[in-house]
């Protein structure tokens, strides 16, 4: 069956890798080819492909064997704009709306719709197109979990296990040395990833960037833990999370990107700070990129296998300018444009902080 006239479609992963990614191509493109007869282009490199005309048809082979592999066979960028393209010119470089170019390679390729996998700022630029008329379906990823209008993002629940195991293993030298361990995890504005992991490993203190911490209070939180005969701590600290009137802890700019802020850098910060106030000995993990890799979890390619199949199912009911979302555990979808520009972070209220609460976790407040 082929509705509203789709023969052909194409599809990008945006914005930094994810564990899943290629389980979504491989659910889009089976589901493509199996049930739609559709022929399937994938852009190289996100919108960066797009805008240098990389893009190829795939082929069942190719994307036969990648439910479980990390990264994504098509390549990522989160350098590229194509509403805010930077050319180089002779004497300055200047920025450039070149989405009208791509719209016309997509055309001159005979795709008729487009699947955009990604976080904030690829569905940012997915909504753009929609807006200009481009049959367009987002799927939300990122280890992050701050995409504004889904419950959960793929990748999250790897990035999840990831940071867990790691703290788990960092546990034993907490213990055996008496130390205090700051461990590092992704999350620029939200702090899922150490909300949960924070919470799976048993950390003593969860420090979010949704809630400015007191250092004196993190201070205490250790110290009163040594005193009573526990003579380690496990702090756990998303790399956004900042002081109370303080700023975060930014590692570098890149100049190209359109969220040109890297962070890193605040464990290592709160050692110094921990240490000079309590004397105690103290040591920085900052997980990285570590979080982003490897094999997805089961949950994860499960969840993916479902957005990849009901992106192609809402492109073929002829909806479009939609995002493929996860809402109170039913399979649905939003209009893009309520999605961009906005993230998720996490509530005060939430259910799982409240637990923390109870169980004698300390948010440094
Ligand atoms: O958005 C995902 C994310 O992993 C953030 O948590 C992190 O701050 C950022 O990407 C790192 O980006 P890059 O790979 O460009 O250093």
């Amino acid at each position: 069956m082929k509705a509203k006239g789709i023969k052909s479609i194409a599809l990008m992963t945006g914005g930094g890798d994810c564990p899943g990614l290629n389980a979504v191509i491989r659910a889009v493109t089976k589901t493509a080819i199996n049930k739609f007869s559709l022929e399937v282009w994938g852009i190289e490199d996100g919108y960066l492909g797009l805008i240098e005309d990389r893009m190829r048809v795939l082929s069942y082979n190719e994307v036969s064997n990648i439910l479980t592999v990390g990264g994504t066979i098509l390549g990522s960028s989160n350098l590229a704009n194509p509403f805010k393209y930077r050319v180089t010119g002779e004497k300055k470089t200047r920025t450039k709306d070149v989405s009208g170019n791509c719209i016309k390679k997509l055309k001159d390729n005979g795709i008729d719709a487009l699947i955009c996998i990604g976080g904030d700022g690829t569905m940012a630029s997915a909504a753009r197109f929609a807006k200009k008329g481009i049959n367009v379906i987002g799927v939300p990823k990122t280890i992050d979990n701050d995409l504004y209008g889904t419950d959960i993002t793929f990748g999250f629940n790897t990035a999840v296990n990831t940071a867990t195991e790691a703290i788990d293993k960092i546990h034993t030298t907490a213990s055996s040395h008496h130390r205090v361990m700051i461990i590092e995890v992704m999350g620029r504005y939200a702090g899922w990833i150490a909300l949960h992991a924070g919470v799976a490993s048993g950390s003593d203190i969860i420090l979010l960037p949704e809630i400015p911490y007191r250092l004196d209070k993190i201070c205490d939180f250790v110290h009163g833990r040594s005193k009573r005969g526990k003579r380690f701590s496990i702090v756990v600290v998303a790399e956004g999370a900042k002081e109370k009137g303080g700023k975060m802890v930014v590692a570098r700019k890149v100049a190209h990107s359109p969220d040109p802020i890297r962070l890193g850098g605040v464990a290592n910060v709160l050692v110094g700070q921990i240490n000079g106030q309590t004397g105690l000995d103290c040591r920085a993990v900052v997980l990285g990129h570590v979080q982003r890799g490897g094999t997805p979890t089961p949950f994860d390619r499960i969840l993916a296998t479902n957005f990849g199949h009901m992106a192609v199912e809402l492109l073929m009911k002829g909806i479009k300018g939609h995002l493929v979302v996860l809402k109170d555990g039913r399979l649905s979808s939003i209009p893009l444009s309520r999605v961009a520009g906005k993230i998720k972070t996490v509530p005060r209220n939430n259910h799982l902080i409240k637990a923390a609460l109870a169980v004698g976790t300390s948010f440094g407040i």
